[in-house]
């Protein structure tokens, strides 16, 4: 039978509510016990049939997409290149990839793209890919590529590509203020390793507390309990980041978070009115752009094919 000509896919940007990084492990990875949320920013893929591998992208004037490999080192390369090698498919595809989702900001915004990628590279083809195994592909790609295929609000354990669906209650709002220049993950890590030379870092542990305000609902004992351990390590690289995430809690929000890696700051607010009013004070005071979230949502899912 005759495929697809075409596929469209999109994969949504992610938050973690929680950040507990552990020690460094025998590969290089740091150890991480963290709650994923997806918010509804989302990064749109189309895969089209083609003699090479091909990038090309589109998205917001804000962002800057000079910065986004167009070669083999695209997430989104590796990905379809990855699936494709594992069943035995022998076409390239070019990939179209419509930005959202802030670049390098801490968001999974490559995740997303490489997720998306993969569903969509799965319905092009005619895979038929189970969920496991479309996991196993992504966890290979990087260690937030499964989150973004599951959505959500989740548990990551292991270096984070270990997700496991978390019981959660009703909409969150967050106002999301990015940076002009991203933030490289390694060099964040890093910063961290720095901090702790002198001691040991603990075993991160799951946080019962927000666990519990997520199955109740209850958005202000959750602004209270988000905590992201790469927060000091990320400041201390960009200071400012610092003041970003002070004026947040003045301009009222219920809770400050550094997201992911960083540099994008999250504030937690508890309706849309009141997210429209934090994030109007903070453009008062000089920050931005700012925008706003609301999460969870779905995993990557296939939009169109044609
Ligand atoms: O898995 P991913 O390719 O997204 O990770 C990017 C970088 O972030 C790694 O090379 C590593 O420096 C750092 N990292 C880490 N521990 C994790 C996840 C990422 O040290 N659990």
């Amino acid at each position: 039978m005759r495929g697809p000509n075409e596929v469209t896919a999109s994969a949504p940007a992610k938050i973690n509510l929680h950040l507990g990084v552990g020690p460094v492990r025998a590969d290089g990875y740091h150890q991480l016990a963290t709650v994923y949320q997806a918010v509804d920013v989302v990064d749109r893929v189309t895969v089209r049939s083609a003699g090479t591998y091909d990038v090309t992208v589109s998205g917001d004037d804000r962002l800057p997409l000079d910065d986004i490999p167009l070669d083999g080192g695209n997430i989104a390369v590796r990905a379809a290149r990855l699936l494709g090698k594992r069943h035995g498919v022998q076409r390239a595809v070019a990939i179209h990839i419509h930005k959202q989702i802030p670049v390098a900001g801490g968001m999974a915004g490559g995740s997303a793209d490489a997720a998306a990628t993969l569903v969509a590279c799965d319905a092009l083809w005619q895979l038929g890919c189970s969920r496991e195994d479309l996991l196993d592909v992504a966890a290979e790609l990087g260690s937030d590529v499964p989150f973004s295929l599951v959505g959500g609000t989740a548990i990551g354990t292991g270096r984070g590509e270990t997700v496991v669906p978390a019981m959660v209650r009703g909409d969150y709002w967050w106002v999301v203020v990015e940076s002009a220049a991203g933030l490289s993950t390694p060099a964040v890590y890093r910063e961290f390793d720095i901090l702790h030379a002198a001691g040991e870092v603990p075993v991160p542990e799951l946080p019962e507390p927000l666990m519990e305000a997520l199955r109740n609902h209850d958005v202000e004992r959750l602004g209270v309990t988000l905590r992201n351990d790469l927060e000091d390590a990320a400041i201390r690289l960009r200071p400012e980041l610092g003041d970003v995430l002070a004026a947040g809690v003045s301009a009222t929000a219920l809770g400050a978070l550094l997201s992911g890696s960083g540099p994008t700051c999250v504030f937690l607010c508890s309706s849309t009115q009141h997210a429209s009013e934090v994030s109007s004070a903070l453009l008062h005071s000089g920050f931005g752009p700012v925008s706003l979230a609301r999460g969870p949502v779905a995993g990557a899912w296939v939009e169109r094919t044609g």
